[in-house]
């Protein structure tokens, strides 16, 4: 039989207008908003996003305020969230917006697609929920709420069972602009605040009824996730090199992170600190402080030694340390070494 697609809008949309959560992005959702929000939603949790994009919005207001930033500015406001790329296909595409769309966004999901850094999901986020079209936005909470629904064997990374969900759910989108923005928001709130990845809250489900696992009791095998893959793990030195000008910072050239700014690093296998700094022309230097710290990655774990070193000459640009928090973007990574200063 073929799960009862169909009755699903209805009871979640009445439990999403008493339920949600009131957000800033969800206030004013012009496209601009929607698509910022979604970007930085992909990365990290809404908690967390909230003053991110409370301040990125303050900042550059618009598509053409994106347009126009620099790069040392954009990376700083996007700092700590990672995927840095994320960032810079936005001003890619809000720059295309400005010279090809007159800075309009179009309602099209084909078009929007088109656009870096914009795939099926946040077209389709941007398309509903800015635009009001009937337009599914398939992200990790909509795959564990159907595939828990449906008790769908699935793996959820496989590509054609999204693509396939995307299908099914765009048909049973509502008829007005005003429920296809909703309903696209409900199934994520479902997904962020009952239907929850451990836990899920099955008496507090507006679609319990219809849920599949909820009737056999199999909510924890569902989702079927990916077998996880393990990462590489590399030893790095991070150094905090202090000299007369400040504090050295230079742009990182491969491997991950690759365009970033970075304290001086490099991975090793048994060479010492002190090889390092030979390496880049520093022979005199008094190491102050040590410290150890792991930093993972989307496919690879760092396990830190933060050397923090003085120096009378500097190998690479060096920066006052409040003009490092003020306006040098530095990853994660990086910047929690500085605690080792304190
Ligand atoms: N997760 C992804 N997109 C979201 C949104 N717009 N609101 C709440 N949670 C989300």
């Amino acid at each position: 039989m073929q799960f009862p697609f169909h009755l699903i809008p209805a009871p979640l949309l009445a439990w999403y207008n008493t339920h949600k959560r009131t957000l800033a992005w969800r206030s004013d959702p012009t496209p601009y908003h929607v698509w910022v929000s979604e970007i930085m939603l992909q990365q990290t949790r809404v908690e967390a996003v909230k003053s991110y994009y409370d301040r990125f919005i303050e900042a550059l207001p618009s598509v053409e305020a994106l347009a126009a930033c620099s790069e040392e500015r954009l990376l700083k406001l996007w700092e700590g969230l990672g995927y840095y790329s994320r960032v810079r296909n936005m001003q890619k595409a809000a720059r295309i917006l400005v010279l090809e769309y007159g800075g309009v966004f179009p309602s099209d999901t084909e078009k929007l697609k088109k656009l870096p850094g914009i795939g099926a999901y946040t077209a389709g986020a941007i398309a509903s929920i800015a635009f009001g079209r009937r337009a599914a936005a398939v992200d990790g909470n909509v795959l564990r709420v159907i595939s828990r629904l449906t008790e769908n064997p699935t793996e959820i990374s496989d590509i054609a069972y999204k693509r396939a969900l995307e299908k099914t759910l765009t048909d049973i989108y509502p008829e007005t602009a005003e429920k296809c923005s909703a309903f696209t928001q409900s199934l994520f709130e479902l997904g962020a605040l009952v239907c929850k990845p451990t836990s899920p809250d099955c008496e507090a489900c507006p679609l319990r009824a219809l849920c599949l696992a909820y009737k056999h009791g199999n909510q924890s095998l569902f989702p079927v996730l990916p077998a996880k893959k393990a990462k590489r793990r590399e030893s790095v030195y991070v150094f905090l090199l202090e000299t007369p000008e400040g504090f050295c910072v230079r742009r990182r050239e491969a491997g991950v992170l690759k365009g970033m700014n970075e304290f001086p690093s490099a991975v090793y296998e048994r060479e010492t600190a002190e090889q390092v700094l030979n390496g880049w022309g520093v022979y005199e230097f008094t190491e102050m402080k040590r410290k150890k710290y792991t930093h993972v990655f989307t496919h690879i774990i760092w396990d830190i030694t933060c050397v923090w070193a003085q120096a009378d000459v500097a190998p690479f640009d060096a920066y006052a340390l409040d003009e490092i928090e003020e306006s040098i973007s530095l990853p994660t990574a990086f910047k929690q070494c500085l605690s080792i200063l304190q």
